[in-house]
């Protein structure tokens, strides 16, 4: 029988529940794994099964890619740290791909059901594919739920995180399909003042006062 507290799921604008599990580099606090970087917290089913294994080393094959946008990855299932160590081997001989970042073996499900990635009516033993995106603050920035049968899209986990990066960065927001290097949005006027100077503004591209949209300068994408 699951509690109101097992029941309740992070949300967005949350600090991220912290803990301390056994993982695949030994026992990791969430709170000294995130101290300074953002954090991609991502749950699978069950390892050796297929599509988490083409999503799992999807995220090692992109290691680079998170580390430049100063990004640590942490996985996590309902299996033993003695499986996921073998899991781990297995994909690096078959798929010459090494899944280095820490994997949390959480058996008892308390990992799970603090994070809201226990869903009774797809599996009552096994994780959705929940991805949490943790910020440098320890701030829950942006959640994704897939169900069991339903691989994600690495293209958008790496786009949102960008995204995310990029707002902070520039205090703007992002448009539908935005990627980097395309026009973001100029927060809409808070006064009346500022309301005049847009209308007036001529270098920006204006559908109207409140949807304004700018390229941004090559300084303000120095972080990302
Ligand atoms: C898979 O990763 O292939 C998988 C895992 C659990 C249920 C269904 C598919």
């Amino acid at each position: 029988m699951e509690t109101n507290e097992e029941k309740a799921m992070p949300r967005i604008g949350d600090r991220a529940p912290d803990f301390v599990s056994n993982s695949t580099i030994g026992d990791l606090r969430l709170s000294d794994y995130n101290q300074g970087s953002w954090v991609i917290f991502f749950s699978h089913p069950a390892d050796f099964t297929p599509v988490c294994t083409t999503e799992l080393s999807e995220f090692a094959r992109e290691k680079e890619f998170f580390s430049s946008h100063h990004t640590k990855l942490l996985g996590l299932s309902i299996d033993s740290v003695h499986s996921h160590l073998a899991w781990v081997k297995n994909v690096k001989d078959n798929l010459d791909v090494y899944m280095d970042f820490p994997i949390l073996a959480d058996l008892d499900m308390s990992v799970a059901q603090k994070y809201g990635m226990m869903h009774p009516g797809e599996s009552e033993t096994a994780a959705v594919r929940a991805v949490f995106f943790i910020d440098p603050q320890g701030i829950i920035r942006l959640i994704m739920y897939y169900p069991l049968n339903v691989g994600r899209n690495m293209e958008e986990i790496k786009r949102v995180l960008v995204a995310l990066q990029t707002a902070d960065d520039c205090s703007c927001a992002l448009p539908v399909n935005w990627s980097k290097g395309e026009k973001v949005i100029v927060p809409p006027p808070k006064t009346l003042k500022e309301m005049e100077q847009r209308i007036n503004d001529t270098t920006s591209e204006k559908v109207d006062f409140y949807l304004v949209k700018k390229t941004l300068d090559i300084t303000e994408y120095q972080k990302n």
